[in-house]
């Protein structure tokens, strides 16, 4: 069966817009936030606490931060490390995300440093941030395939992910950074998770459409029982390790289908249609999203 309700995490603003050339104005971002607030979304990932020099397009998450965090919406902040928590903390952020990789190539392309050295520098972050009453989100990139190492063991994933909840992570959220998973593939992902202790209700998906498989896959998701789904606005975004990479699943892709389902979001598509139009304008560039296109008053 499929479930009655599902949980959108927006992450546009966040893994859309670190991947975009262009760096939009803090004041851009804000607006985009609020906007998408007012569409129905409950849960927008605001923006990261990483080092400036890896992100630069993220680089004002002091500035944008207090702009967005009276709005009545969960925004979830990415942190990796002790350093990138205090700042969060600092501006009152109660929920978090650390970020490790399933592979050896993309833990010391992302984050300079081996899988496990990263999860012993997560290790602090979760407990500070648990013990101050954040909410931990436990990110997990390259849970399919990798650019550098090809196609993923899922056992290498399952490792990973039960370090992340023994840490003390709320939810996990499985990356197909590069968008290669298809649907048998993440059934066989979620059942050896299954197995090796990890239950559904604590998973999310995190799809990017490369090969145009995000929706399948995230439909794959849902027939196991996850209620936990990942997407960004307008299909905003890329990935700098895969070219021709067309970001995340389109969140108005998402919401259609799911309306199509019968499964309640709480988005107003017209209103999110209309934000993410305006965005694409500011960017300079068309959305990749084919229900943006279809439903485009332009
Ligand atoms: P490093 O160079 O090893 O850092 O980078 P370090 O720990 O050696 O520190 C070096 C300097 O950076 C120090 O300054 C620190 O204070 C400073 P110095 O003493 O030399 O003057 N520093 C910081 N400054 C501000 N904020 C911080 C911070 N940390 C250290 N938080 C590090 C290690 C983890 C910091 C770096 O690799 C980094 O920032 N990586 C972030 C990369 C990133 O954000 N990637 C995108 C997000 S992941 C993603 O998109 C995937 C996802 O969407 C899921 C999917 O699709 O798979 C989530
Ligand atoms: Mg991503």
């Amino acid at each position: 069966g499929l479930p009655a309700r599902v949980r959108i995490h927006e992450v546009g603003p966040r893994d859309g817009l670190q991947n975009e050339k262009a760096t939009v104005p803090t004041e851009v971002k804000a607006e985009f936030i609020r906007r998408l607030a007012d569409a129905g979304l409950t849960t927008i990932e605001a923006t990261s606490f990483v080092h400036p020099k890896w992100v630069p397009q993220l680089a004002d998450a002091e500035e944008l931060f207090p702009m967005v965090s009276g709005l009545p919406v969960d925004l979830p902040v990415l942190v990796p490390n002790e350093r990138g928590l205090e700042r969060a903390l600092s501006l009152s952020a109660t929920r978090v995300a650390v970020f490790a990789s399933a592979t050896e190539s993309f833990a010391k392309a992302n984050l300079n440093r081996t899988v496990d050295e990263a999860l012993a520098m997560f290790e602090p972050v979760v407990r500070r941030a648990k013990d101050g009453g954040a909410h931990v989100r436990g990110y997990l990139s390259m849970c399919f395939g990798d650019p550098w190492e090809g196609p993923v063991p899922v056992d290498q994933v399952v490792r990973v992910c039960r370090a992340l909840r023994d840490m003390g992570c709320d939810e996990l959220s499985l990356g197909d950074t590069i968008g290669v998973a298809t649907p048998g593939h993440v059934l066989r992902l979620l059942a050896a998770l299954n197995e090796g202790g990890v239950p559904t209700g604590v998973i999310g998906v995190h799809f990017h459409d490369t090969y145009g498989q995000a929706l399948a896959n995230t439909l794959a998701a849902l027939q196991h029982g996850v209620t936990t789904v990942d997407a960004s606005a307008g299909g905003l975004g890329g990935c700098p390790y895969a070219k021709s990479a067309t970001g995340n699943l389109a969140t108005e892709d998402l919401v259609w289908m799911l309306r199509g389902l019968g499964i309640d979001t709480g988005v107003d598509l017209g209103r999110l249609v209309a934000t993410s139009e305006w965005m694409a304008g500011r960017l300079g560039r068309p959305s990749p999203s084919r229900t943006l296109r279809a439903l485009s008053h332009k």
